[in-house]
């Protein structure tokens, strides 16, 4: 059951399949381009599209708007700080002006970072700063059907061996990605992220969280690992904060904000390079890129977010929809995380070949079918072709990401996307693939136009 009830409401849009037949050929066949109100149930990402509390609203309505030194400000490090321990915190408009922020003060041109899984704009920033982003995701994390408990976590083996490596004096950055949203949202387990603090103490490389989901993993290792059974999410998100040596934190997901993210610090010398920064590019370090009231509704996002019960609830229905859509007959990364689930369609569409977009083809016909937008991460995000449109590399599995938006949709909505899934399977050898007609030539799936192709 969901901990809250509803005192404001949203209508959402119902079309008709001729509509949405209409708006896809508008569109190119790319869901980024549809507008809001021409999609039913919207699980294009968990990022800013939460409700907020009461609470919340309120709270933003007593933010302090003062440029400089406002009460929300100091409420908000307060806040930070008892759940982080660091010292310092710069208030970001976004995850990614953190990123930009830390890499520019951290990384000098020609060093590496290595990570659990770079986050894409993370690489995007790390890659901006002259410097090599390198992933070390866990073997487990091939296996997608296996029930692995924690796919998230970093390999240690390879982690070691790099910090030991002849390239060891490059590396200047460790970041630990909680969940790692791009091994399909997979949990970190504790135990990998002390051994991993542990190495990077011993080699002097600090070693931060991009701990935009830090609750959701919290609240997976409590389920997941013996020794934290008896602990709450909250105690074990601070344990794990205490780990690091500072945070990048996108507070659209855990902060439960639609707006909003921080970089967390210890170290003052590091804080002080970072705040001429902020206050070059973002704004004075009390409010960065921010607004009072944002401030104040962050403070209170980031203290719900680790609720036993409303993270039970959201667990609650990721499982629910992972029921419903194993029933339906499509295979999921397996075991479901929290924030999404990732639809195996390369093999459900096994005649749609990689370079024809086997997960694009279900999402097209996910919204065809229902209405229902989520996003391809497959060959068209991670792929690529020569001039002639030959294929060259494809991306290593072909997924579909559901994300789920946090308290705002019910469980009837998920049923009916459990009801959209089972009509799609049913479709499923008539489901065209897609050719590319025209791309971009950066971040392609965002803006690319494609066109079907039968056969
Ligand atoms: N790190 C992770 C793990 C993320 O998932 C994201 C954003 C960011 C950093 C960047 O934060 O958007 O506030 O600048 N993920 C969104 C998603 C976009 O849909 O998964 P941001």
């Amino acid at each position: 059951m969901e901990p809250y009830r509803i005192k404001v409401v949203e209508p959402i849009p119902v079309t008709t399949r001729a509509q949405r037949e209409q708006a896809l050929r508008r569109v190119h066949y790319n869901l980024f381009g549809l507008r809001a109100e021409e999609v039913t149930i919207d699980l294009l990402t968990d990022s800013g599209t939460g409700a907020l509390s009461a609470a919340q609203w309120s709270a933003g309505m007593a933010g302090d708007e003062s440029y400089a030194g406002s009460r929300s400000f100091y409420h908000f490090q307060e806040v930070v700080h008892d759940l982080t321990s660091y010292p310092y915190a710069l208030p970001v408009h976004q995850g990614r002006a953190a990123e930009r922020i830390l890499f520019s003060a951290l990384l000098p041109p020609g060093k590496i970072t290595l990570s659990n899984t770079h986050f894409d704009t993370t690489r995007a920033n790390v890659e901006l700063a002259g410097c090599r982003a390198v992933d070390l995701p866990c073997p487990q994390a091939g296996d997608l059907d296996s029930d692995e408990p924690f796919k998230g976590n970093i390999d240690l083996h390879r982690l070691a061996h790099a910090l030991r490596g002849p390239d060891a004096s490059r590396i200047a950055l460790v970041v630990m990605t909680l969940t790692n949203n791009g091994e399909a949202g997979q949990p970190v387990s504790m135990d990998n992220l002390t051994r991993t603090a542990s190495l990077c103490r011993e080699h002097s490389v600090p070693l931060f969280l991009d701990a935009a989901r830090f609750a959701e993993n919290a609240r997976l290792v409590t389920q997941r690992e013996a020794a934290f059974r008896d602990m709450s999410p909250r105690q074990v998100a601070e344990q794990a904060f205490r780990l690091a040596d500072g945070c990048l934190m996108s507070a659209k997901k855990d902060g439960i904000v639609h707006i909003g993210g921080f970089l967390g610090l210890r170290d003052r010398a590091l804080a002080e390079r970072c705040e001429l920064l902020l206050i070059a590019t973002e704004g004075f370090p009390t409010y960065g890129g921010l607004a009072g009231r944002d401030l104040d509704m962050i403070a209170l996002g980031l203290t719900e977010v680790t609720e036993p019960c409303y993270l039970q609830a959201r667990a609650d229905a990721a499982r629910h929809l992972a029921r419903l859509t194993r029933e339906a007959g499509i295979a999921i990364v397996e075991p479901p995380g929290l924030h999404a689930l990732y639809l195996n369609a390369g093999r459900l569409l096994p005649h749609i070949p990689a370079h024809r977009f086997p997960g694009h083809a279900l999402a097209c016909q996910l919204y065809l079918e229902g209405g229902i937008r989520s996003v391809e991460l497959g060959s068209l995000y991670l792929g690529s072709e020569d001039e002639n449109g030959a294929p060259v590399t494809a991306a290593p599995y072909e997924l579909v990401r559901l994300a789920l938006p946090r308290r705002t949709y019910g469980l009837s909505h998920l049923n009916r996307v459990g009801e959209v899934l089972a009509a799609t399977v049913e479709e499923r050898e008539r489901i065209p693939g897609y050719r590319l007609v025209e791309q971009p030539p950066l971040l392609r799936h965002f803006r690319s136009k494609l066109e079907p192709v039968q056969g």
